[in-house]
């Protein structure tokens, strides 16, 4: 019986351990949404630099989030080596702002 009760406990933790990873973030659904994930990914490198490294980058700057969104809109190149960002002019003002809200709280 106790033996029993230890395998129903195993398996229950097991369980919600799955469904909260395999829940997406609001920012991994806004990032699908607007085809970001072709060139990012949270924190692992494809093409451009991972967000994490973006948060990281503009800790503690006041002024990033405006920033950030502006870019995401424009694109651009310079800041993390040659490789050009094209502009996303899909992704509105308010979700721009949002993402890069979003962005600079991972860590
Ligand atoms: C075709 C590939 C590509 C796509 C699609 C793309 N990016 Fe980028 N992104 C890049 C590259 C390359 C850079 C680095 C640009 C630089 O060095 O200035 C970058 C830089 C960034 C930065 C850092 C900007 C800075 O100046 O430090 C953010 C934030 C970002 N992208 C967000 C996004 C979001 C959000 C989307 C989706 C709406 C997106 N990107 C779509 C390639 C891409």
């Amino acid at each position: 019986m106790l033996r029993f009760l230890a395998l129903i406990l195993v398996i229950g933790s097991a369980f919600s351990a799955g469904t909260v990873s395999a829940e997406p973030s609001e920012l991994q659904l806004l990032l699908q949404k607007n085809n970001c994930l072709a060139c990012h990914m949270i924190d692992k490198r494809k093409y451009g630099p991972t967000l994490k490294e973006v948060a990281e980058k503009y800790a503690g700057d006041s002024g990033a989030v405006e920033k950030l969104a502006a870019k995401i809109k424009a694109g651009g190149t310079g800041v993390w080596g040659e490789d050009v960002m094209p502009p996303q002019a899909q992704v509105s003002d308010a979700e721009a702002q949002k993402i890069a809200k979003l962005v600079l709280s991972l860590q």
